[in-house]
C-alpha cells in the first residue's frame, strides 16, 4: 500500500536578519522535502503572536493557522535560540499555543516525533536549550527524536541555507530522517488493517 506523504510542521527562529536558527530550520525543510514530506514553515516573523491566553488564544488569525497546522502535523521540527540559557520567549509562547490541542483525539503532539534544534553563542546554552525543548516535547506527549541538534553559532560557519556547514548538514539529515521515519511508520500503521487473531495462541 502506498501511504500518503507525511506533513511536517517546522517553526521557530529569531527575527534577527540571517538568524542562524532560521537558517538551520530551512535546511531541515530542504531535507524533509527531499524525503518526500509536505512541509509548512513558520518563521519568527510569522510567529509574533499575542502572549498566549487560553480565553482569547484563537481570536488571532495567525494563531489559528499555527494551531491548525500543528493539529494536522505528522511530525514537528522546532528551533529556538538559546536566550539566557533557555528557550526564547517567542518560541516558548508558540509552544504554549499547543494547549489549544489539549482536547483533541490526539492531544497536544501525541504520537508525533519532535525534532529539536537549539542555536546559541556557546555550547552551554546550546545544550541546555536543547534539553529544555526536549522536556517541552515530552510534556506535550510528543517523542523527541534520539538525535537532537545543539549548534554553537560562535564556531559554526554558516553563510546561508545554500552554503551550510557540511558537518551540521549531516546532523540535520540524521534528525530529519528520524522525524520522517517515525511519521511514515505511524501513517502506515493507521492505514494497515488489523492483524488477524491467532486462535491457537489464544487457546494456550
Ligand atoms: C536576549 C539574548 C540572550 C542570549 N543569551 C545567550 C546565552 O545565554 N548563551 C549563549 O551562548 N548565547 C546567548 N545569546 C546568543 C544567541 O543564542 C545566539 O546568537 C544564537 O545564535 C541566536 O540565534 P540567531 O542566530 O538565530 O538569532 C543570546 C542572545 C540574545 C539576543
Amino acid at each position: 500500500m502506498t501511504s500518503r506523504a507525511p506533513y511536517i510542521v517546522i517553526f521557530g527562529g529569531t527575527t534577527r536578519p540571517n538568524s542562524s536558527t532560521e537558517q538551520v530550520l530551512h535546511v531541515c525543510e530542504t531535507s524533509a522535502r527531499s524525503r518526500g514530506a509536505v512541509t509548512r514553515f513558520f518563521s519568527a516573523a510569522d510567529l509574533q503572536l499575542p502572549l498566549y491566553a487560553p480565553e482569547t488564544a484563537l481570536s488571532d488569525t495567525r494563531a489559528r493557522e499555527l494551531v491548525e497546522a500543528l493539529r494536522r502535523a505528522d511530525g514537528v521540527i522546532v528551533g529556538s535560540p538559546g536566550y539566557h540559557g533557555g528557550i526564547s520567549g517567542l518560541v516558548k509562547n508558540v509552544l504554549d499555543y499547543a494547549e489549544e490541542l489539549s482536547s483533541d483525539s490526539r492531544p497536544y503532539l501525541d504520537g508525533r516525533a519532535v525534532g529539536c534544534v537549539a542555536c546559541a553563542y556557546g555550547w552551554q546554552a546550546a545544550v541546555t536549550t536543547l534539553s529544555a525543548l526536549r522536556a517541552v516535547a515530552h510534556a506535550l506527549r510528543g517523542w523527541p527524536t534520539p538525535y537532537g541538534l545543539a549548534i554553537n553559532s560562535a564556531t559554526t560557519r554558516w553563510d546561508s541555507p545554500e552554503h551550510p556547514d557540511p558537518g551540521i548538514v549531516q546532523g540535520i539529515d540524521v534528525m530529519v530522517g528520524q522525524v520522517i521515519d517515525f511519521a511514515t511508520t505511524a501513517i502506515r500503521a493507521s492505514q494497515a488493517p488489523a492483524a488477524p487473531l491467532n486462535e491457537e495462541v489464544l487457546k494456550t
